[in-house]
């Protein structure tokens, strides 16, 4: 089983003129969209989505696509076919999400829950995917059922933070901003995104010339607006949004309400306002100098809408872990001398922060090779296959004492080990200094299931045949030491 979760989005500048192949301006917020899959053993998709009203969904594997699909069900039901045509799995899947906002609000619930599915599949499923590979997939599921849109919501939900975005993710490029003065308000009236890219279609038909140049004006704005952004000049930002809403008006998805809000947020001293997302209703965003933040709030809520508490630049999908992210590391340099020490998350975050980690095969009497499937909550190799133990060395410990700790932590045993070897190994996210050990147990052990979903016995040629047909997927820590220890060539 394995829990993911994936933020909501708000676009801040571009919206529309995006969908024709213009850059925006968006950030992910922290309302998150939350799913639990698991593998079932017969070949069939069961779904429960409480917030969307579908409960007790289930179909075979071989149905999906097919036949009438629940409204809710639709993203979900779609991730899995796309995901399956190119990852084949044994068995089923269970989906369970729930959602942390309101999918009224139009922060992006859809593709949020599309892309909690598509990274829960491939966490479960041992598939690796990069972030584009993750968007690519995503996107295309939301566009099998949209038809249209520009996929700055599927990247929001990918990438998190706050960032620079064209058209079909041809660019998605992080911006590094801390926080940003933004009020959010909601105008109370649902509107409908598919129904507003239609509208600017149709205009866009009747007057080409004059649309296409309110998207160049747009584009041209967002291009300031990021560079504004990097320099903290939010006043300027803040004009830039009252441009782009001007745009907007132009388009014709701005409403009454909205403008409201707009003009009441303004008086109350904000830097710039707009609409947020496809128009038509649905939310508004204010840039305001943080003393001016309470007059703003009231002046939208007096002028009838409601104000919604997020933060932007939320993290993007991520698994839902049990491992305490400001934990220190040990910090080295190639030869293992100190330099630093560096939380968990900064160090499964930077490869060029080698940490020290340790590791344990533990042989039975028969010389088999004892393997941990990692539990699905782990924060780094969830789900994937380690060697017996592994961890990390925190600050304050040496290599020997952090194993033995790692032992009765992840295994309940205190055994003697040797010390084989020390080595460096990197993958995509992280670069560690390893000291490998071995030992000798026939158990009993009492795996802690924070940490270790199973434990198997296997003599090497069964681990190296299972790992050929991709029955066992290894991390690459445990690749290379069962390499280091002459169990795997
Ligand atoms: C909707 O939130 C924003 C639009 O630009 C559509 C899109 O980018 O997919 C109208």
């Amino acid at each position: 089983m394995i829990k993911v979760s994936a933020p909501g989005k708000l676009m801040l500048l571009g919206e529309h003129a995006v969908v024709y192949g213009y850059p925006c301006i968006a950030t992910a917020v922290d309302q998150r969209m939350k799913a639990t899959v698991a593998r079932l053993e017969e070949p069939d998709f069961e779904l429960e989505a409480a917030d969307v009203d579908v409960h007790g969904y289930k179909k075979p594997l071989a149905e999906i696509g097919k036949g009438d699909i629940p409204k809710g069900a639709k993203f979900v039901e779609i991730a899995l076919q796309n995901f399956l045509q190119k990852y084949p799995i044994k068995g089923g899947v269970r989906v369970e999400t729930s959602s942390e906002f309101s999918s009224l609000f139009g922060f992006g619930s859809s593709s949020a829950s599309t892309v909690c599915a598509i990274k829960a599949f491939s966490e479960l499923f041992g598939v690796k995917l990069s972030q584009k590979e993750m968007f690519d997939i995503s996107y295309k599921t939301v566009l099998d059922i949209q038809g249209k849109g520009s996929g700055f919501d599927v990247a929001a939900a990918i990438y998190g933070g706050t960032f620079y975005f064209v058209t079909g993710g041809k660019v998605i490029e992080p911006l590094e901003i801390k926080e940003l003065p933004l009020i959010v308000g909601y105008t109370g009236v649902k509107a409908d995104t598919t129904t507003l890219i239609k509208q600017v279609a149709e205009k866009k038909e009747k007057n080409p010339e004059k649309v296409e140049r309110i998207f160049q004006a747009i584009a041209k704005l967002v291009d300031e607006a990021k560079q504004k952004m990097f320099e903290g000049d939010w006043e300027r930002v803040g004009k830039l949004m009252d441009f782009n809403q001007e745009y907007l008006r132009d388009l014709g998805v701005s409403s009454e309400k909205l403008e409201a809000l707009i003009s009441a947020a303004k008086k109350a001293g904000a830097w710039g306002a707009k609409l947020s997302g496809a128009g038509g209703g649905d939310c508004m965003i204010v840039l305001a100098a943080s003393e001016r933040q309470d007059a703003v709030k009231d002046a939208i809520m007096k002028a009838g809408g409601q104000v919604i508490a997020v933060r932007s630049n939320a993290q993007g999908v991520r698994v839902e872990t049990t491992d305490d992210q400001s934990e220190l590391f040990i910090v080295v340099d190639k030869d293992d001398n100190v330099l630093d020490y560096r939380s968990r998350y900064d160090c499964h975050h930077d490869k060029t922060l080698i940490h020290r980690t340790v590791g344990a095969i533990v042989f039975d009497e028969k010389g088999r090779v004892l393997l941990q499937k990692r539990s699905s909550t782990k924060d780094m190799g969830a789900g994937l296959w380690g060697i017996s133990c592994a961890g990390h060395v925190r600050k304050g410990q040496e290599y020997e004492d952090a194993l033995r700790r790692e032992l009765v932590e992840e295994l309940g045993i205190d055994m003697s080990v040797e010390c084989l070897t020390k080595f460096i190994v990197a993958d995509e996210d992280e670069t560690e200094m390893s000291v490998l050990y071995k030992g000798i147990s026939n158990g009993p052990f009492t795996p802690n299931p924070e940490e270790v979903e199973q434990l198997e016995f296997l003599s090497p040629r069964e681990l190296a045949f299972k790992v050929a047909t991709r029955e066992v997927t290894l991390t690459k820590c445990a690749e290379v030491s069962l390499q280091k220890a002459g169990i795997l060539r």
